[in-house]
């Protein structure tokens, strides 16, 4: 059996449709051999193990998740072929029976599935059987339980709930009916069931209603470790045609969540595709890059931390890989670490450690003066509020000027440089017609604004709407948005005398 921690291996690392230019752009200059490529996976290989884990974890900025190969592929037809192939990996050698885990998979043209959710249930069905035959127990799962908090006759809440989040909700539940009662109310009647288990019932004295108190119930009935919500160890299913492959998935939740995003906005573009378009744009970390139609801030926040050299995911305190075998539990048959430590001299949680100190000491610092200047513009007061607060989680709160103004009124700084506009596309924000005004305006802005020798790019999923920009696009790059087909148009902003011929040549 390979150990994920200690043996040279090959990486599947994922990311989303469009994007794998940029991902292998990462990997090389990382220096990774690139085995292949699909649409939305790049293959390497990994000649450090854990190191080579831990490191692309900490450092990619336009990837999903880091996969390592477990179960082969082989030819699946069926769900039962596919409960057979995950039955019979070792899988007590990577996951703990002590921490939840969750499934994710990608099928495509499987003749036998209709329903996608099923190779998942399927798979961890097999993980589950197989680990109580092997370790006496079951593990925890990302299952969904019946959840009820009764206060005082009142149902606070009722709902099916996964396991990992059913104390956050009845935590919640709790603090916000607590907070509605008067003063003068001391004691209260509670119910709180989950899965059925009842974990407090009867009067209670509100003062003393101690949430760590029902936290620990919680943890004894359930066996679960609460992790404050994180999911926990993760396996990726890939099951094409009559193929399928099963991997570690040692990122979790996707790289592309920093966790900076603090509050939610209109259409905001993920992390890792915004990462994608900075790189794609050919902005090259010193001139000025502005950001019209700033949003909640995410591609002028992305450019900061490239800028700073801030590795995203040193803004993250979880991963996959922390809940698995080897990380703090102990793989059967040797002490925690103890493979990874004789190889490599030292325990993959030192190794992180080291990894995180040393990424932070190379960022470039705040106050560095050469520091490009980057802009932030929209028209609404609550957008730039919330890109401030999202700046200012990412560390880059200082290295962005966020406006409230009309695109239109954007000051640029003295350039050249860099313009990246992700305007509204009229399918989530309003109609295409209505917007055809603002994409004159982005022609006409770029036009008559913006001075010569700067590079202007708008990412839009809307053809129509882009030829009213009327301006003569330099290059054409096709991204995924969510659900939505996008393309970044790139601009290059010529002499007014020199635009009014390219004006006529727009794109066809
Ligand atoms: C698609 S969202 C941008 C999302 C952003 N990239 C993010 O990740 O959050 C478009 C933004 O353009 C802003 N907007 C629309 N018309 C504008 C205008 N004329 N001037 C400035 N901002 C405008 C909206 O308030 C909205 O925040």
């Amino acid at each position: 059996m390979r150990n994920l921690w200690r043996d040279p291996t090959t990486l599947a690392i994922t990311c989303g449709k469009g994007i794998v230019p940029y991902l292998k752009q990462e990997l090389t200059e990382l220096g990774y051999e690139i085995l292949g490529n699909n649409e939305t996976m790049v293959g390497i290989r990994a000649k450090n193990a854990c190191r080579d884990i831990l490191r692309l974890n900490l450092s990619l900025r336009t990837a999903q998740r880091v996969l390592w190969p477990f179960v082969q592929e082989v030819r699946c037809r069926t769900l039962d072929d596919l409960y057979r192939l995950a039955y019979y990996a070792p899988w007590e050698q990577v996951l703990s029976v002590d921490e939840s885990f969750f499934v994710n998979n990608a099928t495509h043209d499987v003749a036998t599935v209709n329903d996608t959710r099923m190779t998942t249930l399927k798979v961890k069905d097999a993980i589950v059987d197989r680990l109580r035959e092997k370790c006496g127990r079951r593990p925890n799962v990302g299952d969904s339980v019946p959840v009820r908090v009764v206060a005082e006759g009142e149902t606070l809440f009722e709902k099916k709930t996964p396991l990992r989040s059913a104390m956050r909700v009845v935590r919640a539940a709790l603090e916000d009916w607590l907070n509605t009662l008067s003063e003068e109310q001391e004691r209260a009647e509670l119910l709180i069931e989950i899965d059925g288990y009842d974990l407090m019932s009867g009067s209670f004295y509100l003062p003393k209603l101690d949430l760590m108190v029902l936290k620990r119930r919680f943890e004894r009935t359930f066996g679960a470790r609460l992790t404050g919500g994180t999911p926990g160890a993760a396996v990726f299913v890939y099951w094409e045609g009559t193929h399928a492959k099963i991997y570690i998935d040692t990122t979790g939740n996707s790289l592309s969540r920093r966790g900076y995003r603090k509050e939610g906005w209109v259409a905001p573009m993920q992390e890792a595709l915004a990462a994608a378009c900075v790189m794609a744009t050919g902005w090259d970390k010193r001139e000025p890059f502005v950001v019209p139609f700033s949003g909640s801030g995410t591609p002028a926040i992305e450019a900061a931390m490239m800028a700073r050299n801030i590795l995203p995911g040193t803004l993250r305190a979880d991963f996959a890989f922390m809940h698995l075998l080897g990380w703090t539990h102990i793989i059967p048959g040797e002490k925690a670490g103890e493979s990874v430590r004789k190889r490599f001299g030292a325990t993959p949680q030192a190794i992180w450690r080291e990894m995180v100190a040393q990424a932070r000491a190379a960022e470039v610092p705040a106050t560095d003066p050469n520091l490009p200047t980057i802009v932030g513009v929209d028209w609404e007061e609550k957008a730039v509020e919330i890109a401030e607060a999202n700046a200012e989680a990412a560390g880059v709160g200082s290295n962005i000027k966020f406006f409230v103004d009309d695109f239109t009124d954007t000051s640029l700084p003295k350039g050249p440089g860099v313009v990246f506009m992700n305007p509204p596309y009229g399918e989530r924000l309003e109609d295409e017609e209505s917007l055809v005004p603002l994409y004159e305006g982005i022609g006409q802005w770029l036009r008559t604004q913006v001075p010569a020798g700067w590079r202007a790019w708008v990412i839009t999923s809307s053809k129509p709407l882009s030829l009213k920009i009327g301006l003569k696009t330099s290059t054409i790059l096709p991204f995924k948005n969510g659900a939505l087909d996008c393309r970044l148009l790139g601009y290059e902003v010529f002499e007014p005398a020199a635009e009014a011929e390219e004006a006529e040549a727009s794109e066809a």
